[in-house]
């Protein structure tokens, strides 16, 4: 293969991304959020402050991460590959593409290689979106569809979950006769829950034409469902994203992908996309995503620890009479701590356990991430701890801001 030539963007397209991005840095008031040179004074302010350290014992089970970090595989493509990284090595990308896509079947160019799937994520949502084209998603879910929408001042149409938590494909069809996007979170963040394959192949094939489905599989891999992937191999209107920040354990090193028709990937152009700066994925992470995808022991194992620690703690805090949402399949659980979830987030931060944040569907409760073994004993007893102290107790407690949200949707926070 042309080495030239990523899978997914040729370089002719890609660099045409570059030159649309420049040309829309001024133009186009998205774009131009997304460069920091752009960001007013008050949002960056707010994301260096948004950056403060927490102390090195806190236990930090907020932000969905791995507690694994990167696998030994992929330490040592790191380390190999890191000799090599005065060149910009366009043929490793090619390589990494092409193991992703062996992995399930997809044909040439249905993929895209990007650092991390916030970036990617933003453009399949904003070059669908519109005024004329809204969204619709679930809620609670993900925040960075409405945020996306609401940059391209486009029209929100939240939908609540069913009772199991699952994305009600059924309302989401009625909420809009011709919306730009549905948008889908499978497992679902915060809730962890599933939306099962046969509702969401439903929608793909009820919705009206000219919508597209985004289906975010951010954290597949920790369930025992099957991934919409193949849709897009049939060419459905599908996108589906797929980061290395959850089971792979490369939140810091960024790679993700998109999944999808390449004329859905071109239509990225149309939002200008991202500066090289911030597509290009290093050949130190584009080695360490390859050897993950090779290192077939990885997920499976992964999956059965992250499963039996959740289970286990789901199991503790249940037995203990605490309301937990039943069914997750991610690496992350909802507990209803009876009292705003900013001031129980507090209370935990003193006792040096940063457990996750609250959505406004669900004020009472916080999110919480599955951390390692010995993590999830202290969030035990932290959290049995706050629990007896009266609700209002921890009023008045000094604030820690954690990161919330990733770059570069981060920068969109007006
Ligand atoms: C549902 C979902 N999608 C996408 C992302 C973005 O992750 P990343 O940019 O690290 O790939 C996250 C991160 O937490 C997420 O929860």
């Amino acid at each position: 293969m042309n080495s030239d030539m990523t899978q997914g963007v040729s370089r002719r397209s890609f660099l045409r991304i570059v030159g649309a991005a420049s040309a829309a840095a001024t133009s186009f008031p998205a774009f131009a959020a997304m460069t920091p040179a752009a960001a007013p004074a008050g949002q960056t302010a707010r994301r260096s402050r948004g950056m403060q350290a927490l102390s090195a014992d806190t236990v930090v089970i907020s932000s969905n991460e791995n507690p694994l970090g990167p696998a030994q595989s992929a330490l040592t493509a790191i380390c190999s590959m890191g000799v090599q990284g005065g060149r910009y090595h366009w043929d490793e990308y090619v390589k990494t593409i092409d193991v992703f896509n062996g992995e399930f079947g997809l044909k040439k160019d249905y993929s895209a290689l990007f650092p991390g799937s916030s970036g990617p994520l933003d453009l399949a949502l904003m070059s669908n979106l519109g005024p004329d084209k809204p969204l619709v998603y679930g809620d609670p879910s993900y925040e960075q569809g409405p945020r996306a929408a609401e940059v391209m001042k486009a029209p929100k149409y939240p939908v609540p979950l069913t009772g199991t938590y699952a994305h009600d494909v059924k309302a989401m069809l009625k909420a809009h006769p011709a919306p730009g996007a549905y948008y889908i979170v499978n497992p679902n963040n915060p809730t962890g829950t599933m939306t099962p394959k046969e509702d969401i192949v439903w929608l793909v094939n009820n919705k009206p034409k000219g919508s597209v489905v985004i289906i975010d599989e951010a954290y597949h891999h920790f369930s025992n469902d099957e991934s919409c992937i193949d849709l897009v191999n049939q060419d459905k209107d599908v996108i589906v994203m797929r980061t290395f920040s959850k089971i792979y354990g490369m939140a810091g090193l960024r790679a993700g992908f998109v999944v999808a028709r390449p004329d859905l990937i071109e239509r990225f152009n149309n939002v200008g996309g991202p500066s090289q700066s911030l597509a290009s994925v290093s050949i130190t992470s584009a080695a360490a995503a390859r050897a993950s995808l090779q290192d077939k022991d990885l997920v499976p194992l992964r999956k059965k620890i992250n499963g039996d620690i959740r289970t286990e703690t789901v199991e503790f805090l249940t037995k203990h009479g605490y309301k937990v949402i039943q069914g997750s399949q991610g690496n992350m659980f909802m507990v209803d701590v009876k009292r705003p979830g900013k001031e129980f987030q507090n209370a935990m931060l003193k006792e040096n356990v940063a457990v996750g944040r609250t959505w406004s569907a669900m004020p009472n409760y916080v999110r919480v991430t599955v951390g390692t073994k010995a993590e999830m004993e202290k969030f035990q007893t932290a959290f049995v701890k706050c629990m007896d102290m009266p609700a209002g107790a921890a009023n008045g407690a000094a604030e820690l801001h954690m990161p919330e949200f990733h770059v570069p949707s981060e920068l969109y926070r007006g």
